[in-house]
């Protein structure tokens, strides 16, 4: 039961879809407070457990730290950061109590989970114009799909699109792509996707192809295409300030552009120097930017990553003018640590600063907002008039869409990649985390850069994150400029990375059965295994282990050095070990504590009692599959309903099911 209670004159998100009455008597469970914004304070029990928060850092319980709901482009995010790139503002208290708490607030709101008192979560913020939604239900799962529901399915990318996929910052030439494809090719490692970074445009501008290092781009796509490998490029929200651009222009003539308090388009400076953003909080203009994906679409192009739609600014033209004063009044030769300590700040003070997100306004129907207010709306927007575009641009078949600022209601149009994370065995743990999280607020189109964006990668962690990575729907891996080659191909005995790889494509028709299942039925696609377990202690406390739909649970070793790891089973489950050679070893285990040795060229999974899953054979790319061949493995005598379709069909009402006995 969903219940909804509205504070002030909450700014209209669209986050929720179901049309709610607000109720009129008060809000159960939290205290509320009006004397400064609003605050809503709950007494949290010793060993209630707080779910949610999607794209956050630390456990998954929240419990013990404090995070800001504020989209943050946030590279170098570490264990203490507050804010990462996406706002995801629910929450589910389960323990003496059970219930979810959905609070629908366009930018900054600051959840307290017992950081400043151990016992009292608070959630606030700065203005008392909110929708608050209380979700209840008899277990945690049935308050998701509650919440899941309000909100609306999920968005479900074509099937290519979770078969595994190379990303780097960047591949500068065509050729430089041709031969990623090829040493893919040589090794035998499946592949579906290269993914063009930001050099692929002239001058990093959105919608145009750099004549001198993507002439042949038709030709490279229809290539590549042959070979089942797509393109995706990458459109950042910035446009670039410059005379003849198309874009530029029109957006300037049509008034699409978000403004500054007298109306003049704001300036900032992001990858192709300065730039104005599309208003897309004004839908006109939003359509507008959409369409212009045709350009790439009408070269066979059907993927693409939204990026910088925080959105990410290095700097604004009125911040930089103040930048240059302020310095000049420093500069005065005085070589103090307090001058030098002056000179770091105004620096970083450049960098996404409030003062800049304060002097930004849109329209929203003919009413100028400030930026500031519905902060966490615009690369929500970004991607939604995006999908909204591509539906009318390619309406019969599901286009690839993910992006990296995000809010509740955005898992409608698209998917979400988490950011830039690092290579850091860390960071491995966190994408864990946030999984089941993210799938809670309808993101289950997931997944984090594979090997880490940011510093050197080493050969372990890539086969480690791997080993998690098969089962994430979004499967890329991706890395930053100047970092260390991390293609699977780069490294010694590659024919482990292809064994790894392959498993992925044998699960494929069982984690695209379940994504569908979930998409359809507003289920999770990862999930804590508290969630059904509810009695285990154990069970609840486990921060390191997920269920991967109905069937599996995974454990996957996020150490250096390990042997293998301690894995919780809640119940019987039959190991399946993936040896050289895409060999497969079951054994049996009982419920209980296990030490379990995983080699770093093995993969281990769980299936659940009685449960059983298809298998289909690998190939080099989903478009070489048969996904009518299927082995089915596990428990004698389980069944397993499928969930098939094309791939590719936008009409999902065609997913056929179909029930199969092993
Ligand atoms: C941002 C993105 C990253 C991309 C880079 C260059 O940092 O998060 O994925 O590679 O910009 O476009």
């Amino acid at each position: 039961m969903v219940k909804k209670y509205t504070y002030g004159s909450p700014f209209y998100t669209g986050a929720v879809i179901e049309d709610i009455k607000a109720e009129i008597s008060a809000i159960p469970y939290f205290e509320v407070s009006s004397d400064d914004g609003i605050s809503f304070e709950f007494k949290m029990h010793n060993k209630d457990i707080v779910y949610g928060l999607g794209e956050a850092t630390r456990g998954i319980n929240k419990r013990g730290y404090v995070y800001n709901s504020y989209c943050s482009d946030d590279f170098c995010h570490m264990e203490t950061t507050r804010s990462l790139y996406g706002a995801h503002n629910f929450i589910l208290i389960e323990g003496e109590k059970t219930f979810g708490a959905f609070f629908d607030y366009p930018t900054k709101i600051t959840f307290d989970i017992g950081y400043t008192k151990a016992d009292t979560l608070k959630v606030y913020c700065d203005k008392a114009d909110i929708d608050v939604y209380i979700i209840e239900g008899e277990t945690p799962i049935e308050i998701v799909k509650s919440f899941r529901k309000i909100i609306g399915k999920s968005y479900v990318p074509p099937r290519w699109a979770m078969g595994y996929m190379q990303s780097r910052w960047s591949y500068y030439t065509s050729d430089a792509v041709r031969e990623v494809a090829r040493n893919y090719r040589k090794e035998g490692i499946p592949l579906d996707a290269i993914f063009l970074d930001i050099d692929y445009m002239e001058k990093y501008k959105d919608f145009t192809v750099s004549s001198e290092r993507f002439g042949d781009l038709p030709e490279l796509i229809a290539e590549m295409k042959e070979e089942g490998i797509r393109l995706v490029p990458i459109i950042d929200a910035g446009v670039k300030i410059e005379e003849g651009y198309d874009v530029y222009e029109e957006g300037l003539e049509k008034g699409y552009f978000c403004v500054d308090k007298d109306g003049k388009p704001f300036s900032a400076g992001v990858w192709p120097g300065l730039t104005h953003f599309p208003d897309f909080l004004n839908e006109e203009a939003g359509l507008w930017f959409g369409l212009k994906y045709k350009a790439l679409t009408d070269l066979g192009i059907d993927g693409f990553w939204n990026d910088m739609n925080e959105p990410a600014i290095f700097y604004s033209e009125k911040g930089i003018e103040r930048f240059y004063e302020k310095l000049s009044e420093i500069t005065n030769g005085d070589k103090s640590v307090e001058n030098y300590n002056k000179i770091k700040d105004i620096v970083n003070s450049l960098q996404n600063s409030q003062e800049d997100y304060n002097s930004i306004y849109h329209n929203v129907d003919g009413k100028l907002v400030k930026h500031n207010d519905i902060h966490n709306m615009y690369g929500y927007k970004m991607t939604e008039c995006t999908a909204k575009a591509l539906e009318k641009i390619r309406p019969h078949e599901r286009t690839l869409l993910f992006s990296r600022a995000s809010y509740v209601g955005m898992h409608r149009s698209a998917g979400i990649w988490t950011g830039d994370n690092f290579s850091w065995w860390s960071h491995i743990l966190l994408e864990l985390k946030q999984l089941p999280a993210l799938n809670m607020c309808g993101f289950l189109y997931v997944g984090a850069d594979l090997g880490g964006f940011g510093c050197d990668a080493t050969r372990d962690l890539v086969l480690r994150w791997l080993g998690l990575g098969i089962f994430t729907p979004l499967m890329r891996n991706h890395a930053a400029l100047c970092t260390r080659d991390q293609e699977c191909y780069q490294f010694e005995n590659p024919e482990d990375f292809k064994n790894i790889i392959e498993l992925r494509y044998r699960l494929l028709p069982y984690l695209y059965s379940e994504f569908l299942k979930c998409a359809e039925n507003n289920e999770m696609f990862f999930k804590p295994l508290g969630f059904e377990f509810n009695d285990d202690e154990m069970a609840r406390n486990c921060e390191d282990q997920l269920f991967v739909g109905n069937e599996l649970m995974i454990a996957p070793v996020y150490t250096q050095n390990a042997i293998g790891r301690y894995v919780y089973l809640p119940e019987d489950m039959k190991a399946v070990r993936l040896k050289e050679n895409g060999k497969l070893e079951f054994e049996d285990m009982a419920k209980g504590h296990h030490f379990v040795e995983i080699p770093l060229n093995e993969v281990v999974f769980f299936l659940r009692k009685g449960k059983c899953i298809p298998l289909a054979k690998s190939a080099l790319s989903t478009d070489a599959m048969d996904f009518d061949a299927l082995e089915l493995i596990g428990y004698e005598g389980a069944k397993y309903e499928l969930y098939t379709d094309d791939g590719i069909n936008s009409d999902l009402t065609k997913v056929e099911k179909k029930i199969l006995n092993n």
